[in-house]
Order: C-alpha cells, then structure tokens, then sequence
C-alpha cells in the first residue's frame, strides 16, 4: 500500500509521527511537509524529537491569508499527487493544509482519509470549523476519535466509510510521557516547582488578534498572582509585542517548547489554561484541570466529565475557573485506548486487498 501523507502544521507532525511508525512497518509512506508551520520550533523540533522522517517533498508555503496559503498548495500539489499516485491520500486534523491535501486529491480521484474526522465547534466563524466540514465531505475514509463524532457525521448525512478508532495523540502521549520525565529539563531550567504553576497557551486566531480579549486574558494571568509559563505561539508573539502590552512579573512568556518539554510541563502544572485543540485532551489524560479560552470546544467529553471549563477570552470567568475548580473524583477512559494508530494502518490496508 503506497500512502502519501500531507502534513503543515504543529499538532499534524505529533499525529502524523504516530501512524506512520506504524504505517511504514508495511507500507510505503510518501511525506509531504506543506511549509504552513516553519520555525524550528514549530516544525523541525518535532522531526527530531519524534524521529519522524525527513519529507519527500516540502512546498515551503509559508504564512499567507486564508486563500492565498491554502491556494498554494493546491497548486503546488497536484503535480506531485499526479506523480505519486498513491493509494490513499492521509490527513489530519482541521488546518488549511488539511483542506488543501483533502480537496487536491479528490480533484484526482484518489481517496482520502482524514484522521480526527466528524469533529465540530459548530462556529463556522473558525477557519478550523470549515476545512473540517469539507474535509470529512471529499473523504472515504472518516476516523473518528469518538462516538460523538461518528453522531456529528450521521447528522451530516456521512455514515459510510466511518469508523471509531480513538485518537492518535493519545498514542503519542502513551508513548512519549516516559521519554519526557526521561529527558525533559524545563522545571529546572525554569526553576518551576511541580504543581506550583499554571500552564498557558493561545493562538487561535479570533482570541490573538483581538487586542481586547488579548489584554483580558493577559490581565487575567497576572491577576491569578500565581507562576505562569506561556509558551507562545508566534503570532501571540508578535500580537503581544505590537499591542505593547507588559506583563505581569508573574508571566513567564517563553517560545514556544518542544513536545517533550511540553508533555512534562502539561503533567506538572496546577491548572492548564488554552484555546488549543490538542492541550485540552492532553490535559485530561495527565489527569490536570484544563480552563479553555473558547467559548465553545470540540472536545465536550473533557467538559462533560467535569474536568474542563469553558472561560472564554472573560476575565472574570478566567479568574473564578483558576480560584474555584476542585477536579471530579472521577476520570473516565477517553478518546480510545491508545492503539489509534493501529487500528487506521488496518482499516486502509483490508481495503487495499478488497
Ligand atoms: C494553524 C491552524 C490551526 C492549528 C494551529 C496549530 C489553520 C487555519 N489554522 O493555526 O487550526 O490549531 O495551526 O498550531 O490552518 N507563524 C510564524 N512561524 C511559523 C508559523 C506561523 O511566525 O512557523 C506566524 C505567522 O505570522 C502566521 C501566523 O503565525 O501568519 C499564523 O500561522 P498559521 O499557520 O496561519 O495559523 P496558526 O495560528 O498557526
Ligand atoms: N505543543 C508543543 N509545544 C508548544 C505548544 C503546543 O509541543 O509550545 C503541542 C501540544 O502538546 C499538542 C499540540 O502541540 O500536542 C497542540 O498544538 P496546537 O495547540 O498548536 O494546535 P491545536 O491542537 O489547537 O490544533
């Protein structure tokens, strides 16, 4: 089985480093990198710390708006999907280089899988919220990493091709977390003492460049009076700097971290507060209570479960999620099982043989 895998952002090389270990045991995997994602830590750290190949191809898209950067790599796909002709064509997540790969490859007939599929903010005002849409209509092949998402898609009319096979980046986390108390320096080097600081993170772009819900929040973190380590985003960077807003002595804003450093520092934090996908579940399965900074999440099981509240960019709901929020006695298995990985690489290879 000849798979290409198109992949751009952060959170796609931690995905994508899980299945294609197991994907390349018996297959052959084309790496195609779209450029989205570029500073070395936000792209080549992952390579590295994850060993994930090198890419066949880099389209070195770059940063652009919505159109112009999606756009590009559709233009500079399709000639490279003509040549390779694979099997199956594998994306992940919402980002637009997954609505790139998805749609190029269904313009040439070649089936698309999407991993993370069936999942909904049902805000259509998130760029996120419209490449998932189109995504999971142009695909045959629909993994969803719960049964809510496998109900999303039957409202949506998608019933074939679906299956319930956990997520991916719980296997990363399984497999990782060792390696991060292993090797992870970052409580020294930052002098962070275990369960003694708050972890945060923003980039979505409706909460960065909003100066008024960038200052809320940042007032927020230097309210709490507590450590906080804010690991930013470039462009949360770059916000913050052209707002001219100064911090709180209490705000560590750093660059952004590895994923190892990451993993150590999501397990050792009092609380995890963020607007990202990812650190939501990631925090629910370090068994930390995660504040989102979105008036909506994808991810309802994790609030459902009492372990997530959902704050908003509002100061005073920040603030009383940080004061006042015991963790539930309970914690419930979610997201699968940590065989995500596995059960996709079978599912797309019994259909290779059908
Ligand atoms: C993208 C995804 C989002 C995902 C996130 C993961 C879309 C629409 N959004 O958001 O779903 O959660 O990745 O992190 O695809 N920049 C740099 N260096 C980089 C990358 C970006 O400086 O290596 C800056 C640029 O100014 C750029 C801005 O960050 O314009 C935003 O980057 P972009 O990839 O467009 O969106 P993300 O916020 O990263
Ligand atoms: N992450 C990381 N370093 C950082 C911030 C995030 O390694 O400085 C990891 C995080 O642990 C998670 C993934 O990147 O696995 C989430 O990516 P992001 O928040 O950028 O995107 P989202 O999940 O919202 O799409």
């Amino acid at each position: 089985m000849k798979v290409l895998t198109v992949i751009g952002a952060r959170p796609q090389f931690i995905k994508a480093a899980a299945v294609s270990r197991v994907l390349r045991r018996e297959n052959t995997e084309i790496l195609l990198h779209t450029g989205q994602h570029y500073d070395y830590q936000m792209s080549e750290v992952f390579f590295r710390e994850l060993e994930i190949p090198q890419p066949d191809y880099n389209l070195e898209v770059g940063s652009a708006g919505h159109s112009a950067q999606t756009g590009e790599m559709l233009i500079r796909m399709e000639p490279i999907f003509e040549k390779e002709r694979p099997d199956y064509v594998l994306v992940y997540g919402d980002t637009n280089s997954t609505l790139a790969g998805a749609l190029a490859a269904s313009k040439l007939s070649i089936p698309v899988a999407h991993v993370e599929a069936g999942l909904r903010s049902f805000n259509r005002a998130m760029p996120e919220e419209i490449n998932r849409v189109v995504t999971d209509h142009v695909s045959q092949f629909l993994f969803c990493p719960s049964q809510l998402a496998v109900d999303n898609l039957r409202l949506e009319g998608i019933t074939s091709g679906v299956h319930l096979v956990g997520d991916v980046m719980y296997d990363a986390v399984l497999r990782h977390t060792e390696a991060a108390e292993k090797k992870s320096n970052i409580l020294r080097s930052l002098n962070l003492t275990r369960g003694k600081y708050l972890l945060a993170t923003l980039h979505r772009q409706g909460n960065v460049e909003n100066p008024k819900h960038l200052l809320n929040f940042l007032e927020a973190l230097s309210l709490t009076k507590e450590v906080v380590v804010f690991p930013a985003h470039p462009r949360t960077l770059k916000a913050i700097k052209s707002a001219g807003i100064s911090l709180g002595g209490n705000i560590m804003l750093i660059e952004p971290v590895g994923y190892l450093d990451m993993l150590w520092l999501e397990k050792n934090a009092r609380m995890i507060l963020t607007d990202s996908g990812g650190m939501q579940k990631e925090a629910y399965w370090a068994g930390v209570p995660c504040v989102t900074l979105r008036e909506e999440t994808e991810w309802v099981e994790t609030v459902q479960s009492g372990w997530n509240v959902i704050a908003g960019m509002d100061q005073a709901r920040i603030m009383a999620a940080v004061k006042g929020f015991p963790p539930p006695s309970s914690h419930p298995s979610l997201f699968g099982a940590g065989d995500a990985s596995l059960k996709i690489v079978r599912h797309l290879m019994n259909e290779k043989r059908k």
